[in-house]
């Protein structure tokens, strides 16, 4: 594939990693893409590197267009590996190139690589950098995604490259919303966004919502969204705001998500006449299974649903290992807006369904005790209580809802 026109004289000059499904382990089902782009004015002008195995994609691309030792200026707006790791390469290219980045920026930059023949220039937000007909604005977006991070507003063209922001894990060969669109579905691009934030922002709502505030003050018309994953937004960027927004302040569907593991299948049995009494509501319920569904899509599910129910066996006294990954990856995301509660088989002592429910306590939840606990196997009367326990549940759900 060539390097593909954004606006004139704007190129993509990225590279698609259709392989890639354990990124950082974050299962990546839909593959990747790294993207960085050329701005071909009088200063020629590189925003971002990309992944290091792919750096020779992306300076064919660029030899494509012009000679790399014309390259005035790089852009650094994220040092992620996934982004930066190239640098050198292109460095050895065009060693005269001024890298322009933040101040923590420039420290990561000097641990990644050996800078000491680089010059490199440190901007916050505000500053401006004229390359000739275009002026560079530069946003600082700490924690979107590292404390290095930002955007770079490409003013005559409107253009944000928005690094990890508004990205998605997709490699496809459609560079643009709209193409992606045709070939597809607008679902599935929305999926991918939600998969997205899920696994990488959803712990960064509250900084997301101020500066895409902040945005709006610097009064900046967008007419594309470039990010540094997945297509690019020229139809749709105003819905990808949206989407964050929604995303920021809790938006959730109104269904729930089973979320479980089995020893024996007694937990499994459960989770069925559970789903059937959520259903009986009018609620919809997806059920999934931790050994056949990677945790970063389990997450992905239980961020687009209003409820969640976590089902587990009683192992040693406690959770069962795949159960205990999911709620650890969890933590560490730290949901919010979320009504959850748990169910799970033992055979004597128990503790599985409290120590999730305990855990859940602790991101500050909103629980639905004491959840539901059943000796070895569900009995017909067991399966009653299981749909009781779930027709309740939504219920619950519901009512919950309505505070969004
Ligand atoms: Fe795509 Fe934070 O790197």
């Amino acid at each position: 594939m060539d390097a593909v026109e954004i606006k004139p004289d704007v190129y993509w000059v990225g590279a698609i990693d259709w392989a890639i499904r354990d990124f950082h382990g974050y299962i990546t089902p839909r593959g990747s893409t790294y993207n960085n782009y050329l701005v071909l004015d009088e200063n020629i002008t590189l925003l971002d590197a990309v992944k290091h195995d792919f750096v020779d994609v992306s300076i064919s691309r660029i030899k494509s267009l012009t000679d790399p030792r014309r390259i005035k200026n790089i852009v650094i707006n994220h040092i992620e590996p996934d982004h930066a790791s190239g640098l050198d390469e292109i460095m050895k290219l065009t060693s005269q190139a001024t890298i322009y980045c933040t101040e923590k920026g420039k420290k990561g930059l000097e641990r990644f690589f050996d800078t000491s023949e680089w010059n490199i220039k440190v901007v916050k937000t505000g500053d401006e950098l004229n390359i000739g007909k275009r002026t560079l604005l530069f946003i600082e977006t700490p924690m979107l995604h590292w404390p290095d991070s930002m955007m770079t507003y490409i003013k005559e063209d409107k253009i944000l490259v928005s690094q990890d922001g508004f990205g998605q894990h997709l490699a496809s060969s459609q560079r643009f919303d709209d193409e992606f669109i045709r070939c597809a579905s607008m679902f599935e691009l929305e999926d991918a966004v939600w998969d997205y934030y899920a696994n990488i922002l959803m712990p960064f709502g509250s900084l997301i919502k101020q500066k895409i505030a902040e945005i709006g003050k610097l009064g900046l018309q967008i007419d594309i969204i470039a990010p540094d994953h997945g297509v690019v937004w020229r139809e749709n960027p105003e819905k990808v705001i949206q989407m964050y927004l929604d995303m920021a302040n809790g938006k959730a569907e109104e269904r729930a998500v089973i979320i479980y593991d089995t020893m024996w299948h007694s937990t499994e049995k459960m989770a069925q006449a559970i789903m059937e009494g959520v259903r009986a509501e009018g609620v919809d319920c997806k059920v999934l299974k931790l050994r056949a569904t990677s945790t970063s899509v389990a997450v992905k599910e239980f961020w687009r649903a209003r409820g969640c129910l976590v089902g587990s066996p009683t192992l040693n006294n406690g959770i069962f290992p795949y159960v205990g990954e999911f709620l650890i990856y969890l933590k560490g995301l730290r949901p919010k807006n979320r009504i959850v509660s748990a169910f799970g088989s033992y055979g004597w002592g128990g503790g599985a369904v409290k120590e999730i429910l305990e855990s859940f306590k602790n991101m500050k939840l909103e629980t639905v005790e004491p959840g539901l606990g059943v000796n070895y196997k569900a009995s017909k009367e067991d399966e009653k209580r299981c749909y009781e326990f779930g027709r309740q549940f939504a219920e619950r759900l519901k009512e919950y809802h309505k505070r969004f």
